[in-house]
């Protein structure tokens, strides 16, 4: 009783204060974990009966039980301590690392959950049609069972300047995980009109120091607690928190907006883990802006359609060599490339796709209209051949492509100038190779618009690149990040 908060009424509306570290009362961590379950659940039930807003949170550990979720009733929102950080840890049994559970449920409407680290404690959104936007800002997620945030038909939530970490022990076991077999940072399933902004998926914590001079000073409150957490409060967190199934995992969403996340796997490609994507999207109609990351649209679950996809501004930087080649046969591509659209006509030719997929109902050329490729560039490190755009099987007549998709590092093929080669049904030139040992392309005849900028969603035309690639080096900190916004290979 004595370390969690009385009841404040406060306005909802709450600044982030940079603040110095202080270990000061940081002993308060260092005990027992005690069961406050049920007195977060009574806390929060007369916060509801009597109107009050938020809940403001002591600092702290409390323990909640993994069985019966805590649930967010109406009209309140949960605020964590802004000085030394208030931390929901799960009492599940180790033998089954089951998370305990914040549940919000349909009739909570414009509610905040702000400031907090859920240590294998997640939230989970009921289904609802809310015209108000909840929030969820500047939370620490340590692990979090099959997804740190979990939303199902549901609309109009902003996930906000949080950080996703897990570790290799609560790492992903299906080989193709579904909506309730995943490991992710953040699952949708149905959701619309929803916003991922700023966070941070996956972290080396070696690493922090060099992060956090370069993000947003919202984030950088976000990544202060990881902090704490490590030199403070002493919990004892692996270095390598990458192991998310996916970043963010979408099924069935619309007008989705991720926008200037960091996105890192953080451990070395020799380690297998399930699925391992940074997005992952089933589904229509969702914006990817500011987000480096290689993109495929891969048909696994039956759909055909990979209409209206535009792909622009986004850098994508090869580091990688054949050392971390994954073991034979090589898919050479057809799934692999910069900007890769799943290669139905190789997979299905080699007979690499499994059996259940592509018989059900996948055609030889998936049904795509409407594709724009535009703005990107690509870069490669010193040894290593660029990537290409792999337009997999797309019926060419409906890919747009223009020539304003470049080379920031030297070309793969010189006489093309900056101009990145097109790569379709994985045919290359028979005797031809670049100069570090890879395959060209053949030239194919495809439609180029000059207009193509107008396709591109305004809103999305001239965002700021973020300066957080500032933080990263890589290949095991030998190759320094280029800049995004290193011009065209002259
Ligand atoms: C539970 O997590 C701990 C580390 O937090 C790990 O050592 C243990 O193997 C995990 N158990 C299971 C069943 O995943
Ligand atoms: C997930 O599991 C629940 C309970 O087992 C089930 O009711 C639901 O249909 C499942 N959802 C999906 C999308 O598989
Ligand atoms: C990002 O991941 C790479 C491995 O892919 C790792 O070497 C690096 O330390 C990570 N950086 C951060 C900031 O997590
Ligand atoms: C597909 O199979 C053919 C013939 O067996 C082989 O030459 C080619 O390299 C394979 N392609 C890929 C991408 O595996
Ligand atoms: C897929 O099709 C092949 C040949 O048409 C058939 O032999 C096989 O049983 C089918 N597999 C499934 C899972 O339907
Ligand atoms: C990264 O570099 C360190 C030394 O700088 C070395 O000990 C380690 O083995 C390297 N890791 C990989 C995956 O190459």
């Amino acid at each position: 009783m004595k370390l969690l908060s009385t009841l404040l009424l406060v306005l909802v509306g709450l600044f982030a204060y940079a603040k110095a570290q202080s270990c000061q009362n940081a002993d308060i961590y260092k005990h027992d974990v005690e069961d406050y379950t049920d007195l977060l659940q009574s806390l929060i039930d007369k916060a509801s009966a009597t109107n009050q807003h938020a809940l403001l949170l002591k600092p702290g550990r409390f323990g909640l039980r993994g069985k019966d979720p805590i649930v967010l009733k109406p009209g309140v929102s949960l605020q964590g301590n802004t000085d030394d950080p208030t931390i929901f840890t799960t009492l599940s049994d180790p033998k089954s690392n089951e998370s305990a559970t914040i549940q919000v449920p349909a009739a909570s409407m414009g509610w905040s959950i702000q400031g907090i680290v859920f240590d294998n404690v997640n939230i989970d959104i009921q289904p609802h049609k809310n015209p108000a936007v909840a929030k969820i800002e500047n939370n620490v997620f340590l692990n979090g069972g099959r997804g740190a945030i979990v939303s199902n038909f549901g609309m109009n939530l902003l996930i906000d300047s949080n950080v996703f970490l897990r570790d290799q022990a609560h790492a992903g076991t299906e080989f193709i995980p579904k909506y309730n077999t995943t490991n992710a940072g953040v699952v949708f399933e149905t959701q619309e009109n929803s916003m991922i902004t700023n966070n941070i998926f996956g972290m080396d914590l070696r690493k922090l120091g060099d992060v956090l001079p370069h993000v947003p000073a919202e984030l950088q409150t976000s990544l202060r607690k990881v902090q704490y957490l490590l030199t403070c409060a002493e919990l004892e967190l692996e270095d390598q928190q990458g192991f998310l199934a996916s970043g963010v995992q979408l099924y069935h969403t619309n007008e989705i907006t991720i926008k200037s996340n960091i996105m890192n796997a953080t451990f070395p490609d020799t380690i297998r883990i399930a699925q391992d994507h940074a997005i992952s999207v089933v589904g229509i109609s969702n914006y990817l802006a500011n987000t480096a990351v290689m993109i495929y649209v891969a048909n696994h679950a039956d759909f055909m359609q990979v209409d209206n996809t535009v792909v622009y501004n986004n850098f994508l930087y090869r580091f990688l060599d054949h050392n971390v080649d994954p073991a034979e046969p090589h898919l050479a591509g057809w799934l692999y490339e910069g900007i890769t659209f799943y290669d139905f006509w190789t997979a299905r030719l080699n007979n690499t796709i499994r059996p259940p997929i592509w018989n059900s109902s996948v055609p030889i050329s998936p049904f795509a209209h409407q594709v724009v490729i535009t703005g990107n560039r690509f870069g490669a490190a010193p040894g290593i051949d660029p990537n290409v755009i792999s337009l997999g099987n797309l019926d060419p007549t409906q890919a747009m492509i223009d020539g304003k998709n470049c080379y920031v590092s030297p070309p793969l093929v010189p006489e093309l100038g900056s101009k990145i080669p097109l790569l379709w049904r994985q045919t290359y030139k028979a005797d031809a190779a670049a100069p570090f040992g890879g395959k060209i392309p053949q030239v194919f005849k495809f439609r180029e618009s000059r207009k193509l900028i107008q396709r591109v969603p305004e809103d999305l035309r001239h965002l700021p690149v973020p300066a957080y690639w500032k933080g990263f080096t890589l290949r095991n900190n030998t190759v320094p990040m280029l800049s995004p916004e290193s011009p065209c290979f002259q």
